[in-house]
């Protein structure tokens, strides 16, 4: 949350921004470095930037995995985002020679029991009547590709296109790209958006957006581990897993440096405490999916916060009657690879763009009048397809 800004007196020779992003996340980061980088005059306010949900998000590009029943609209904007990932971290990378940890291997699907295959294959069923490329594996297979599962993973499917990034690289990255863009870091919080002054104010602060917009974006906590392999060597698997053991919904996620990433818990709660009851349970479905992790040092317990919706889907575009006023905010779960399509649809609007027709399911205004409320502003209207 962003609070507490004593507001600065205007400078002399301060030129007005075009653009201030609310919020140093990797979505205001990407933001910044698309505005900054069409040449527009960008402010990005945050003191703490990439310290939200990216801190202990995992990293995960699953379109595909993530699809789920009754999100259809959702994943349309999942499938486009993933689909520039590919270049979107070829730039990062050719940009400021950070790596970012982007790794295409795949991910796979399992369940442990018969139970927990049961209901992966609902899923998996659902995915493959979307058209997604999800191809059922027979355990031979599975083991093949991923020898260091237990022998009791009943079964799998293969994810071919859902990837993985080390959030805690790509941030820093972003940082770099888009100050080398020439985005002005200011290191300040906002606590209302008359503080900023700038011809376009994108609020991308997360959980954060709820106080300054009055849109309904809600805190939803999540508990993740942190493993890491003994004496410095890599994971002895190489797919992101994603699994159902004994009724427990599971990922693990392995980087080349020993790291594993094992979440996260899902809950509608506000805090950011470690509880013991959410460790062992991602523990003990971790270690019976993937016996070795048994012996990782288990090096960081840690809770961040979601930013959710009413419908769990973003909210893209201009708040209801302020067209100066865009969200880029309430990605919850998808936050990471969300950021390229968001920042390239965004910097779309600020730059006077007719809005993507991908937009459109994601519109501020789909949950009605709480943000005129909250800001004092006129009712909505729509001129023409273009909002105000
Ligand atoms: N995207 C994974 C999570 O939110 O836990």
């Amino acid at each position: 949350m962003l609070t507490g800004r004593v507001p600065s007196p205007p400078s002399s020779d301060r030129v007005r921004p075009d653009v201030a992003v609310v919020g140093a996340g990797p979505i205001g980061l990407a933001i910044a470095w698309r505005c900054a980088g069409r040449g527009l005059r960008v402010e990005v306010h945050d003191p703490a930037p990439g310290s939200g949900a990216s801190a202990v998000a995992a990293g995960m590009l699953s379109p595909v995995a993530e699809a789920y029943f009754g999100e259809r609209q959702l994943t349309e904007l999942l499938l486009a985002s993933a689909a520039r990932w590919p270049a979107f971290a070829a730039e990062l990378t050719e940009t400021t020679g950070a790596e970012i940890g982007y790794r295409g291997e795949g991910t796979l699907m399992v369940g442990l029991t018969g139970d927990d295959l049961a209901e992966a294959r609902r899923l998996w069923a659902y995915q493959q009547g979307l058209g997604l490329p999800v191809t059922p594996l027979r355990p031979s297979e599975l083991r093949d590709r991923e020898p260091a599962l237990a022998p009791r993973v009943r079964g799998g499917a293969l994810a071919t296109t859902d990837h993985q990034v080390d959030p805690r690289l790509l941030v820093p990255a972003l940082r770099t790209a888009a100050q080398r863009a020439g985005a002005v870091l200011v290191p300040q919080p906002v606590r209302h958006l008359s503080e900023v002054d700038a011809r376009v104010t994108v609020v991308a602060a997360g959980c954060g957006a709820a106080a300054l917009t009055g849109l309904p974006v809600r805190p939803v906590k999540g508990q993740i581990l942190r493993l890491r392999a003994p004496d410095g060597v890599a994971p002895g698997f190489r797919h992101v897993i994603r699994g159902y053991a004994d009724g427990e919904s599971v990922y693990l996620v392995p980087r080349a440096d020993g790291e594993v990433v094992l979440g996260a818990t899902v809950e509608e709660r506000s805090d950011t405490t470690v509880t013991a009851g959410a460790v062992q349970r991602l523990l003990r479905a971790g270690i019976d999916l993937l016996p070795e992790l048994a012996e990782y040092d288990l090096v960081e317990a840690v809770a961040g916060l979601r930013p959710g919706t009413p419908d769990n889907a973003p909210i893209l575009g201009p708040l209801p009657g302020r067209p100066d006023v865009l969200a880029a905010t309430g990605h919850h779960r998808h936050g990471i690879v969300l950021t390229p399509i968001t920042a390239d649809l965004i910097t779309d609007l600020v730059l006077g763009g007719l809005p993507d027709p991908l937009l459109t399911p994601f519109r501020a205004d789909r949950f009605g009048a709480a943000a005129v409320a909250a800001l004092g502003g006129p009712e909505p209207t729509m001129e023409g397809d273009r909002w105000s």
